[in-house]
């Protein structure tokens, strides 16, 4: 029985790799550590939070002892951590939780796997999960590889990069078994309403305007969650030690092109007749330090690792519209509260 430690295992894409490493692995026992906070949320879980090889455990990574204390009790022999501040215009309204969480954070389990493992790490993994919005800006030509120089724009960026580097660091200095990946933005289910297309989704289904930032001529390379989860399922198991593996969609949109899409498959799917979503498309002011176009290079891990992606983008934008439609009450709870705060204080 292996003792796997998955962090923010309660957030988007956290679920989904606590999902499959319960079901695909019962003779793993799975730790999902997550201080739930206004991104994690239990109702991702439902179906499998009663399973044996199965347990949540509320806490926060901020909390040096309490890390410490939980590695001494539970000796994990893997970590995949993602439990991180993970929203680029809270970042901008305010760093130094993006500091905390996603630095210290990451330092805090990289010295507690230290201190239970040091001078016996064989067996032993850290799986840093990351972004590709570390490499910084692309113009409108070119990929990002694993080699790219490191370059982030905003304070959400700069605090991945910063912990990128710790996890490095570690594996250079005291030999700390570590994988990274960086992977592009991904879509699905359970994704929180503030990211772009669930956002939009939720908008259109309310009839509210669309907030496009600037222009709408920025450029995102989309990958369905289901295939990050994979692709971390196959890097965790079968990834080199010390290396770092690109994941991405192979799928690039213009912002406008892809919400134009998403209000085609949203009138068909409301009933509503062609051209009713897009009237709710309103420009308005630019993201601060907006960059402009991220695209990954991800031959590293098909040709390594045998990875690639299984959805196309029309499938998985069409499974993602089903499942907000359909889980209208997970919609309704996580739009409740806070994020009403949220929502005035950002787009006014
Ligand atoms: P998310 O915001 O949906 O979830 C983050 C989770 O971490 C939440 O459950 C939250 O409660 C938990 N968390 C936050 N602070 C914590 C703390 N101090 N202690 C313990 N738990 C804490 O994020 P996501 O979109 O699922 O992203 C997960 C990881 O993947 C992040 O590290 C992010 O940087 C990375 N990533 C995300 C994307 C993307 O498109 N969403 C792309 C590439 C990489
Ligand atoms: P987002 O989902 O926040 O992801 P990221 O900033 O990590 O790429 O945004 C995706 C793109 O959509 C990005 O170019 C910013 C843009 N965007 C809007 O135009 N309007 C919005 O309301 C949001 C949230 C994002």
């Amino acid at each position: 029985m292996k003792h796997i430690l998955i962090t923010g295992g309660a957030g988007f894409i956290g679920s989904h790799v606590v999902r499959l490493f319960v079901n695909r692995y019962p003779h793993y026992h799975i730790y999902n550590l997550d201080a739930l906070t206004y991104a994690g949320n239990l109702e991702n879980l439902k179906d499998i939070e009663h399973r044996d090889n199965y347990t949540f455990i509320r806490g926060d990574i901020k909390d040096k002892a309490f890390v410490d204390a939980l590695f001494k009790t539970h000796h994990f022999d893997g970590v995949i951590h993602l439990a991180a501040e993970s929203h680029v215009d809270r970042s901008i309204e305010d760093p130094l939780i993006f500091v905390k969480t996603n630095i210290l954070g990451t330092i805090h389990l990289l010295e507690a796997f230290k201190a239970l493992w040091m001078g016996s790490f064989q067996g032993k993994r850290f799986y840093h999960i990351s972004t590709d919005e570390v490499y910084g800006s692309l113009g409108s030509t070119g990929l990002f590889i694993e080699t790219t120089a490191y370059d982030p724009n905003s304070p959400y960026s700069a605090s991945k990069a910063s912990s990128d580097h710790f996890v490095r660091a570690y594996g250079e200095t005291y030999e700390l078994p570590y994988v990274l990946s960086n992977c592009s933005n991904n879509y699905g289910p359970n994704q929180f309403p503030e990211k772009l297309i669930p956002l939009f989704i939720n908008n259109i289904i309310n009839n509210k305007p669309l907030p496009v930032y600037g222009d709408g001529n920025y450029t995102r390379d989309w990958l369905y969650v289901i295939d990050h989860a994979k692709a971390i399922d196959v890097v965790f198991h079968n990834g080199e030690n010390k290396e770092t593996y690109n994941i991405g969609g192979c799928n690039e949109w213009k912002n406008i092109e892809l919400v134009r899409l998403l209000c085609k498959q949203m009138d068909v799917k409301l009933g509503r007749p062609d051209g009713t979503s897009e009237k709710l498309i309103t420009f308005v002011k630019d993201r601060p330090g907006h960059d402009l176009r991220y695209a990954i290079d991800a031959t590293k891990i098909k040709n390594e690792l045998g990875w690639e992606p299984s959805v196309t983008f029309e499938e998985g934008l069409s499974e993602t519209i089903d499942w907000y439609l359909n889980n209208d009450l997970w919609l309704s709870h996580v739009t409740s509260g806070s994020y009403q705060d949220y929502y005035k204080k950002q787009y006014n």
